[in-house]
């Protein structure tokens, strides 16, 4: 994976991270000059306080780690490549977030990232910290479902936030997350849009997924888990038979190889510009952004919701983020269902992104 290959993804600006090792300050001092550019060795020793040896102790053990970096005794080292894992070494350079993975949990292989961000916030984790795991070996979608994790192609993370709000609003949260979401895969070149309340499509194919988990009293919200699946670099193969059709990845969609941390860092900082939005001017900034990204409103759909099946018009969501469908003459407010998008003119369910759980 290129440095700054993919084009479509504009990398967030990058500052030297705070507490970082002496490789990670490196790598980000590499990364800041970008693909084209060598940096000194000396310029690299006078701004990290390193000796030239220990300058170059660090890159031969980046090297190892499956860095490649290209060095020209007159013109020092320039990163070429960075291998594509999501551990601290490759996001932290990349990230330039307030909140949002300034703390990152990263694992190997974990049950479900909201499982384990459920533990870390219970144990006092702090708004904006961040799981993320590189497979999981019960991933979970909505409604009981499983999300389908096959090792190192994907992104399965969770973001702890404590919002100041009351539980009756976090529903809000999700569609923060699905509208930022939906930003950056259309940054990257994919026509995304948003199927309610949270699932993103792209050519009717899901490609995205959030779970949001609340722990809350009467009063107020104790922590949201923000759980966002994304299906990055998997081909059709991990999508199990029953879902293949529905299911899509990015790099399906574009033909390229999607570098997974520098999309994790643009759904970051998007994330936190949506929640700031959220934050500072409510709901309704949201609720606009949502019906532009929308491919529900305006569509016919079939609503399964706790035993009530019916079939009506999407025409809107209400200020608390509810899907109001138009049926037999009546306006329905649906909260929390399985919502199926029904083809011009059909008014029978058939194969649907969400009632097959694609990804899953
Ligand atoms: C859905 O569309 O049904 C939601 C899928 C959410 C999947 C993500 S992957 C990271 C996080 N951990 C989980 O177990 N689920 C969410």
């Amino acid at each position: 994976m290129m440095v700054a290959s993919p084009g479509q993804i504009p990398p967030a600006p990058r500052e030297i991270p705070i507490g970082a090792s002496e490789e990670e300050l490196i790598l980000a001092f590499l990364a800041e000059a970008g693909e084209e550019e060598f940096v000194s060795g000396e310029a690299i020793c006078d701004k990290l306080g390193l000796s030239r040896a220990e300058v170059f102790r660090h890159v031969n053990s980046l090297r190892s780690q499956g860095y490649r970096i290209d060095a020209l005794q007159a013109k020092g080292y320039k990163l070429v490549e960075v291998p594509d894992r999501l551990t601290q070494l490759e996001l932290r350079p990349l990230i330039n977030t307030r909140d949002i993975g300034s703390t990152l949990h990263c694992f190997g292989e974990v049950t479900s990232t909201n499982d384990v961000a459920k533990m870390l916030a219970e144990e006092g984790a702090t708004h904006g910290e961040v799981v993320i795991a590189e497979s999981q070996t019960h991933g979970r979608g909505r409604r009981g479902r499983s999300w389908i994790s096959p090792h190192g192609r994907n992104l399965y993370c969770s973001v702890i936030l404590r919002p100041d709000l009351p539980p009756s609003r976090a529903p809000e949260l999700t569609l923060v997350a699905a509208v930022a979401l939906c930003e950056v895969l259309q940054q990257a070149g994919a026509a995304a849009a948003i199927k309610w309340p949270n699932d993103v499509l792209v050519r009717g194919r899901k490609i995205a997924g959030l779970l949001t988990e609340l722990q809350a009293d009467t009063e107020k919200i104790g922590h949201v888990i923000l759980g966002m699946g994304v299906n990055l670099n998997s081909p059709l193969e991990d999508f199990t038979p029953d879902v293949r059709a529905a299911a899509t990845s990015l790099m399906l969609e574009r033909g390229q190889h999607v570098p997974r941390a520098l999309f994790t860092a643009a759904c970051f900082t998007r994330l936190e510009e949506w929640l700031d939005t959220h934050e500072a001017k409510g709901f309704e900034e949201i609720r606009k952004a949502w019906r532009d990204l929308s491919e529900t409103l305006g569509r016919d759909v079939f609503v399964r919701a706790d035993g009530k099946e019916f079939a009506g018009v999407a025409e809107d969501i209400d200020p608390s983020g509810a899907l109001m469908v138009r049926s037999g003459g009546r306006l329905e407010r649906v909260l929390a269902a399985d919502v199926e998008l029904l083809r011009e003119s059909e008014h029978a369910p058939h194969d649907d992104p969400e009632s097959s759980g694609p990804g899953t």
